[in-house]
């Protein structure tokens, strides 16, 4: 999340979706809703039994490496991040207590009045704050989607007006989840390179001082979830994402998998981890950075709890050598500095893939 210097670009009013189902509850107003090829339909699990996301037991992962658990389920990462970019850990080892304790402050906050949340607003052009992200133009249409988005680490992104008083627990709270999310990405990252045949530490030595931001997204009931988007199609721009679904919460995220929409039906005390652009064109496209979206229902609201993990600003992102052959596979990615690219996704619209253009070499 790198700052954006646009001070006043012309955004037209963004309606607070949670305010405007206090009022109008049926009402959907005009710039909700979508093109009738760009609308998000819910598709229900039942007819996607044979399409489940893969899941990785970490307890596996935590034996010796030459035990044959921990050396299927290295495989089994691997295939989850060649053919789908997304994959759920279950036991993983962090607390329930602590992933309890954020979704707690998050839902708090989102329930606090609006006077309230705009004390931390998310100014047009930023990235950080209480609103809507990726918003560009006046005619740009919105997402039935309330976020609330802080960089957490390395300590200089912070903005720390941004950070809530209110409620009372939720800086520390959001700490200490931090803290767990971070120390898992770390473990992930040395599976990822395990099962690509690198060195261990490959990616910690690469990154840096890694930056990872935090994205609270609230999805309010729609009264016509067939007419609006939760959140448009995207990829994320992170080396990975994790994405922690409130309990109870009806299934929302789907990913496109062989030009389908395939939703994710969370798993208990799981967590949802997929791979972000930057581990696509370090691993020259054998790994996935898949599109997702997000859609809505008319029940019930939902919450996710975003964490993206990225490389420092100033690194050197190009595909790796080890995964290059001039021969038989080619370099299908340019050198850039990870900061840049960062900018570069900030300050577009989400849009499917589009923002991996940045590094592609079209031939
Ligand atoms: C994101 C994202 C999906 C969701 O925040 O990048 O993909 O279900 N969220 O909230
Ligand atoms: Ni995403």
């Amino acid at each position: 999340m790198a700052p954006l210097p646009i001070s006043s670009i012309g955004v037209g009013k963004i309606d607070d979706v949670q305010e405007l189902i206090k009022s109008k509850p049926n009402k959907v107003p005009e710039r909700f809703i979508r093109e009738a090829n760009e609308r998000g339909v819910l598709v229900s699990h039942k007819t996607h039994l044979h399409h489940h996301i893969p899941v990785v037991d970490l307890s596996k992962l935590s034996k010796p490496h030459t035990d044959d658990d921990f050396l299927f389920e290295i495989l089994k990462l691997s295939q989850a991040c060649e053919d789908w970019g997304f994959f759920q850990v279950i036991n993983h080892g962090i607390e329930v207590g602590v992933v309890e304790d954020i979704e707690k402050v998050a839902k708090e906050f989102f329930e606090m009045p609006l006077e309230e949340k705009k004390k931390y607003p998310m100014e047009p052009g930023t990235v950080q704050g209480y609103g809507q992200a990726f918003i560009f133009s006046e005619d740009q249409k919105l997402d039935w989607c309330n976020m609330f988005a802080l960089g957490v680490h390395p300590p200089s992104i912070r903005n720390p007006k941004l950070w809530p008083s209110k409620p009372a627990r939720f800086s520390e709270n959001l700490e200490g989840y931090s803290k767990e999310i971070r120390k898992l990405c770390k473990r992930l990252l040395k599976y990822i390179a395990i099962s690509l045949d690198l060195k261990e530490e490959r990616f910690e030595e690469m990154f840096g001082e890694a930056v990872q931001a935090v994205r609270m997204n609230y999805y309010p009931p729609c009264s016509r979830p067939d007419l609006v988007m939760g959140l448009s199609p995207h990829s994320d721009g992170s080396a990975l994402t994790v994405l922690q679904q409130s309990k109870n919460s009806r299934v929302g995220l789907q990913i496109l998998k062989d030009n389908t929409w395939v939703p994710v039906q969370p798993l208990p005390n799981a967590l949802v981890i997929n791979i972000g652009d930057t581990i696509e064109v370090l691993t020259n496209g054998k790994y996935k950075s898949v599109e997702h979206r997000a859609v809505t229902n008319r029940e019930r609201e939902r919450l996710t709890i975003v964490t993206f993990y990225a490389p420092n600003y100033e690194v050197k992102i190009e595909p790796m050598g080890e995964l290059v052959d001039d021969e038989t596979n080619p370099c299908k990615y340019r050198s850039y500095n990870h900061g840049d690219y960062s900018y570069h996704y900030v300050s577009n619209k989400l849009q499917g893939k589009k923002s991996l253009d940045f590094a592609k070499i079209l031939n």
